[in-house]
């Protein structure tokens, strides 16, 4: 059975995704093929946080399957500005259409979301936590340009704390069997302890170093991602923390023939712009898989036309979860629900 929402990538088999991955490979050969996948299906894109790829590959990716959309890029349009809930909109647009993408500064609000939606959610990233569907993307990208997802040597730097792209990429790829990953980043912008605690028990092995050079010899892939200013407490800090990682032409020529550079974008100055032009950067071709990936996402998820009866779990505890960045601290309403994993009881809505 297929997921209903797509929260968290993990919640697909590895069969379920990579059935995923091989239709979005099949509509990348024959785009036109699909033209009418979705006829008189209706998207809505709630993005309360910027966003150019996520959103308008979303949009393409509807339009491009005969479906329409609706929705907004800039809260303070709607009646969010006059502090109208997230469950009073997920309840109102799941009304008017077959499918929700909803980007969030909180972590946990695509979660919170599905709660109350009578139609699939899917989270086109929530704060800091998690970012699926750049994972699909990375895996259709990764399947097209390497041809595996397993037995690779995967480089991330950058802001590995505040990434939600490098988070929910671990998790898939730690699923795939012979991963290892090597972590480029400072101390203060190091991988989450869970996330690595995730990688261990997959029995995948990861390291973690301060530079660039030591790890590029050894890379098939290198996930560079910029430091997320955003989701930074003050300014000094990010300051701190701006341009020490940039990967140039002369980096570059300590990498392999074939390794694979990917960005999720947007950059900021951490990949040179002469780096572009070497055959085995692959991020604007990252992007366009990305359209591909959510068109495969959008028709498995709206296969089934029925709306649902959202139905809201009881709370199972009454404290609230201590992660300052977690939907629940400020949507008050929401139920205090946590989840069982191996190292014991986390929050269901941003796992901390
Ligand atoms: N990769 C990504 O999420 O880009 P946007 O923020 O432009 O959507």
């Amino acid at each position: 059975m297929f997921v209903r929402d797509l929260i968290d990538l993990n919640q697909l088999s590895l069969d379920e995704l990579d059935d995923v991955v091989d239709m979005a490979c099949r509509i990348s050969s024959h785009p036109t093929h699909y033209s009418s996948a979705c006829r008189d299906k209706l998207m809505a894109t709630l993005f309360y946080e910027p966003s150019t790829r996520t959103q308008m590959s979303f949009q393409s990716a509807m339009l491009r399957l005969g479906g329409k959309i609706i929705g907004f890029d800039n809260p303070n349009g709607t009646s969010v500005a006059k502090g109208e809930s997230l469950k009073d909109t997920v309840m109102v647009l799941s009304g008017y259409t077959d499918i929700i993408t909803i980007r969030n500064p909180l972590e946990g609000a695509a979660f919170a979301a599905s709660l109350y939606s009578q139609v699939p959610v899917i989270n086109a990233g929530d704060g800091g936590h998690l970012h699926p569907t750049q994972t699909l993307t990375d895996i259709v990208t990764l399947r097209n340009v390497l041809g595996r997802t397993e037995n690779l040597v995967i480089g991330m730097c950058g802001d590995l704390k505040n990434g939600r792209t490098v988070h929910s990429l671990c998790k898939t790829m730690c699923r795939y069997g012979g991963n290892s990953f090597v972590f480029i980043s400072t101390e203060e912008l190091g991988m989450p302890q869970y996330i690595k605690d995730i990688i261990t028990r997959s029995g995948c092995k990861y390291t973690e170093v301060r530079t660039i050079e030591e790890a590029m010899p050894y890379l098939d892939v290198l996930y560079m991602t910029r430091i997320q200013r955003e989701r930074f407490d003050s300014f000094e800090e990010y300051k701190a923390q701006e341009g020490i990682y940039v990967l140039d032409e002369a980096k570059m020529k300590l990498g392999r023939p074939e390794l694979c550079v990917l960005h999720p974008l947007p950059r900021v100055d951490e990949i040179a712009y002469e780096v572009d032009d070497d055959p085995r950067a692959y991020y604007f071709k990252q992007t366009l898989y990305g359209m591909y990936a959510r068109m495969a996402l959008i028709i498995r998820l709206t296969s089934d036309s029925e709306k649902f009866i959202p139905k809201v779990p009881k709370p199972t505890h009454d404290f609230t979860c201590h992660n300052p960045k977690c939907i629940t601290q400020f949507e008050k309403y929401l139920p205090h629900l946590t989840v069982e994993t191996p190292d014991g009881p986390v929050c269901a809505y941003c796992e901390h």
